[in-house]
Formats: structure tokens, sequence, C-alpha cells
């Protein structure tokens, strides 16, 4: 096969907003910047964000960046670093600004500011009444972000790969990252991209469960190439569970249907979360709502014939608010349910969402492993988004500070590079020998004749992640299903594509992303089932309390030999003072 080679300053694996917004500070200091994406840029998981970016603007109600520092600390349940909070919440008015004159369509207020809403979590003066710090778009804020910044990589020139699936990263004997190898799915042409910097940005990891808010593509390519290349994955137990997905099917209602004053009720029409927080109620942060919801279901409060979902309320804001405010979310609910949001409640359940943990990071979005005292970053290599774990967002994330997220962290990634790209003007030479085994792996999926289809054990993993690593665990659910991920992954070299002639490249892709899914399958069981305490959205019922003494640190899990290590938390912020740990409540 021959091989096709290219060659840019930098690589950005991934065309999400994180991808987007670092290629966008690279295009526009004139560096010769490639983006490669599995599917055209503006599909990019991005665009489904629906409820709002979070920066204390105070459009709407008094606001700081401090108290946003504190409300995401303390919705972190204090796993967060916080000088990596400090930085994001200081940066975010000035970032949300600057989205507003790249062309981002806000929506106003009558004063002609943008509109903010109240999101889960968000607090005045430290814990008092509740803010209003989400700043949207209707509720399809992402779309129009992930639009804007991709209008603006054109008119900077940026050059996109569309529709190319990255395999593996290629490293030199020193650990320098110098590209990827990937490949064009249309015609299943390999290409080698050269780059002095590489960017990882390919989102979350959704796809292990079977019921998800995330699109298909969400299968965490990032993460499962980061762990091939020898990089720990950090605190992989803390998988978000939103709390409002349609129920049975999984697709998000967002939490701007609680925020424009949206209930709960269970099948006694109780608004069962006073019970539960009672000062924030629905709008507690979305560990302690998921975890409501399971207990009333699992209790028999739940509602419709099988109880298996509890009623989101929205039919009392009328017509007019829910089709100036929520008309995505009622669309959804009108087509997958044939519910009418104006008229009858929205059955509802907790539902896969984000993935807290991922490659571990620093503030400059450059990858960082441990060494003997601390950590170093792996030269060449950066990570933003999703797939990264910088960790601003803890062991649970607050809605609104993913969108914000990524803006954050991808400018300064980007600035990082660039200032990277002045120390290091030239490629390094690639030892071919390190491209061939990247070669050997795009082979590894040309399978014919009889076996296991892709999708059946696709579908076989996502149903055990779901019963033996869902809202609550146990360590013996967990080791059950610690056995049957390593069962399926035992069962990967019985996998074949096809059983005629013909293998499409979207069916090889497929295999692909089923590999990487179950490498990060075992990161997430494997790290679950380690960290003995509940904290965030990790919830073992064995362990039922945050255990400060001893967990008080990241988790990380190396693929080569199945091993966690740990790292301390950063407490320290960079200029203010430390939130220390406190019992959290809503
Ligand atoms: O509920 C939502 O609109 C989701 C927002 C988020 O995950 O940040």
């Amino acid at each position: 096969m021959t091989l096709a080679r290219r060659k840019f300053d930098t690589l950005v694996i991934g065309a999400g907003g994180g991808g987007l917004r670092a290629a966008l500070q690279l295009a526009q200091a004139d560096a010769k910047v490639a983006v490669v994406s599995k599917v055209f840029p503006t599909r990019s998981h991005t665009v489904a964000a629906q409820g709002g970016i979070n920066a204390a603007l105070a459009n709407v109600l008094p606001d700081n960046w401090h108290w946003h520092m504190y409300d995401t600390i303390k919705g972190s349940d204090y796993l967060g670093d916080q000088d990596a909070i400090e930085y994001m919440c200081r940066a975010a008015s000035n970032l949300v600004v600057e989205l507003e004159h790249a062309g981002v369509p806000f929506s106003r207020l009558e004063n002609g500011n943008i509109y903010q809403r109240p999101f889960g979590g968000q607090s005045q003066d430290f814990g008092g009444k509740q803010a209003a710090r989400t700043c949207a778009a209707a509720d399809r804020t992402g779309h129009a972000i992930l639009h804007t910044l991709y209008q603006q990589n054109i008119r900077a020139k940026t050059h996109f790969f569309d529709e190319y699936f990255a395999i593996d990263l290629i490293k030199d004997e020193e650990g320098v990252i110098l590209g990827a190898l990937v490949m064009s799915i249309e015609t299943g042409e390999p290409l080698l991209i050269e780059a002095k910097t590489t960017l990882l940005a390919t989102g979350g990891a959704g796809q292990l469960f079977r019921t998800n808010t995330n699109a298909h593509i969400n299968t965490g390519d990032g993460l499962a190439m980061a762990l091939r290349a020898g990089i720990p994955l950090q605190d992989m137990e803390f998988f978000q569970f939103h709390p409002t997905g349609i129920a049975g099917k999984g697709m998000l209602i967002s939490e701007a249907a609680r925020g424009e004053g949206g209930y709960l009720t269970n099948k006694n029409g109780e608004r069962f979360m006073e019970r539960y927080a009672p000062n924030a109620k629905d709008l507690a942060s979305r560990d302690v709502v998921s975890r409501a919801i399971f207990i009333e279901v699992q209790e028999g409060r739940g509602c419709g014939p099988s109880g298996d979902y509890v009623n989101l309320n929205i039919n009392h804001l009328g017509e007019e608010v829910l089709n100036k405010r929520l008309p995505a979310i009622c669309d959804s609910i009108r087509t997958f349910l044939r519910v009418d949001p104006a008229k009858d409640p929205v059955p509802i359940y907790p539902t896969a969402h984000y993935t807290m943990g991922g490659i571990p990071t620093n503030r400059q979005g450059q990858v960082v492993v441990p060494i003997e005292h601390g950590e170093e970053p792996i030269p060449g290599l950066y990570a933003v988004g999703e797939c990264a774990c910088v960790s601003v967002h803890g062991a649970n994330r607050l809605g609104g500070n993913s969108l914000l997220d990524i803006v954050v962290f991808g400018r300064a990634a980007g600035n990082d590079i660039i200032g990277y790209l002045r120390e290091h003007r030239y490629h390094r030479p690639i030892n071919e020998s390190d491209v061939e085994q990247a070669m050997a792996h795009l082979t590894r999926w040309d399978r014919k004749g009889d076996g296991i289809s892709v999708a059946g054990l696709r579908g076989e993993l996502q149903a055990i992640m779901e019963k033996y690593c869902g809202v609550f665990r146990t360590e013996e659910i967990l080791q059950q299903g610690l056995e049957k991920v390593l069962e399926i992954e035992q069962r990967l070299d019985d996998v074949v594509l096809y059983d005629h002639s013909k293998i499409f490249n979207t069916a090889r892709i497929e295999a692909f992303e089923l590999e990487n899914l179950v490498d990060i399958a075992l990161a997430t069981v494997k790290s679950a089932l380690s960290r003995q305490e509940s904290r965030g959205a990790h919830s073992r019922v064995d362990y039922p309390e945050r255990d400060d003494k001893h967990w008080l640190k990241h988790s990380l899990f190396y693929k080569q030999d199945r091993r966690m290590a740990y790292k301390p938390v950063r407490l320290k912020p960079l200029t203010v003072d430390t939130f220390p740990p406190k019992e959290r409540v809503y």
C-alpha cells in the first residue's frame, strides 16, 4: 500500500468546538494547520450542545467569576483542580464576548445584552441565591458556536480533511509526537500527516452506554489513541448521567427546560426534588438530580405503566416561552415521544451524557504524564475538550461549563502551540518502523467470514456498561462488569466485518471505534472499581461517603498493565484562596 504524506505545523484531530477554537487561534497566527474530522466538521458533537455557555456577565442577576469558580469547585465535589478552574472562570466573560463578535447569534434581552438563564449548581455569593449565568442562543447554543467557529476557520484558511479517521499517533524514540496516521473514509487510503504539534480534540465516549445523549461518533477515539501511545487516562470513573434524557431513548432534553422554570414530578405528582435538594430543588447539580430520579423509580414512585420514568413539566411555561427559549427540545419531544410539551408532561430518565475523565493535561492543553516528583509534558502533544481532563469538572461537571471549557482551553492550547512552534521550527525525522506499526494496525479489521458482527458486540458492550457501571455502583456489580468487559475484549478477535466479498470503509471504521470503546470501557470499570468512596457522579452504595482522607486524588489508568496510579488534586488556585472541601449540599 502506498502511503501519501503531508506536512503541517499543527495537526488537530477533531472538529468540535475545542479543535476549531485552537485551530482558529493558530491559523490567525499564520501557522499551517490541518483539521482531521471523521464527519463533516459542522456535524461534530458540539452541534448538539443545547442550553448554553457559562460566563459571569451579570446581565440578568448579579454575578462574578469568583462565585462561578466556587460553584464549579463545589460541583466537582472538590476533585477539580482549582488553578485550572480559576483560569477558566476568569477567562469566561471575555471569551463569550469574543464569540459574540465572531458572529454567534446569542438570544437577547430587551436591552440588547446577551440573554442568560439559570442552570444547575449556580449560585450568587458563594452558595446563596440562584444565579443566571448561562449565555444562550435559544436551545441551540452549541450549533451556533460550532458553525461560527467553522466559518471563521474557513476565513482563516485552516485546511480541513473531512471524513478522515485517525488511526494512531506517531511517536519517536524520545517520546516526541510527530503527527498521526489517518485514513480517508471514502477511499480507505491511509495518509501520514507529519506535524510539529498534534492536538487531540476528539470528544467524549458517550457511546459506551446504551442510552446516551451522544452522537454515534462519540466513541472516545482520542482517548484510546492516547492509551495505545502509553498515556494513562485520568478520572475515568466519573461519567456524567444527565437527569433529563427522553425516557427509554436517551436524547437530551436540556437543563434549560428546568432553568426556564420546568420541574420534575413523580407518579404522585410530588415535586420530589424538594426532598433531595431543599434549596436548589430542580436546579441542584446533575449528579444529585440523576440519583434522585433513580431512587424515585427504584422505590416505586416512577410514572407510566412500568413506573420507569418521572415527569418533566414545562407546559405551564406557555407556548410563547417554549417557542422562544426551547424550540429545539420541543421539536425533539414531539418527534421522539409524540407528546405536546405545551400540554402534557414529558417522560424523562437519566441518560449517559459526558466523560469527565480523559487525557491528563495542564492549563496550556499540554498532555502531561507522571514522573518521579510531579509530571512533565509529552513534547508536541496537546488535548482539549471532552477528551481531555484538565481538570475543571472533577467528579461532576456543571451544565454550561463544557462549551466554556472548549473555548477557554482551545484558545489556551492554541497560544501555547504558537510558542512551541517558535522554538521548534523544523519537522523532526520520522522513523519508518513507527509508521509501520501504525500501518499494521490499519489492516487489523480487514476480516471476512463467520464470526461476531461489530454492531452485535458493540450492543453487548453498551448493555454491560449500562447495567454494571451506571448511576449506582457496588464492588460486586463492578467486578462482574469488569469480567464481562474482559470477555468482550477477548471476543474482539472473533469480530468479522462482512460475510460477503465487499468490505465498506464505514464498517471498518465501526470496528476501529469498537476497539476504542472496549479500551475505554476497561479504563472506566477498572477506575470505578478501584475508587472506594462516593464522590460526584461516582456513587458507591458500599462506600456511600466521600472520603477526602484517602481519595481526594486523581486516578490514572494505564492500558499496558491495567495498572492504577494516583496523583494529587491541585487545590491551590492562581490568585485567590483555596476553597477547602466541605460537605456538599444544595
Ligand atoms: O442540558 C444541557 O443543555 C446540556 C448542557 C451541558 O451539558 O453543558
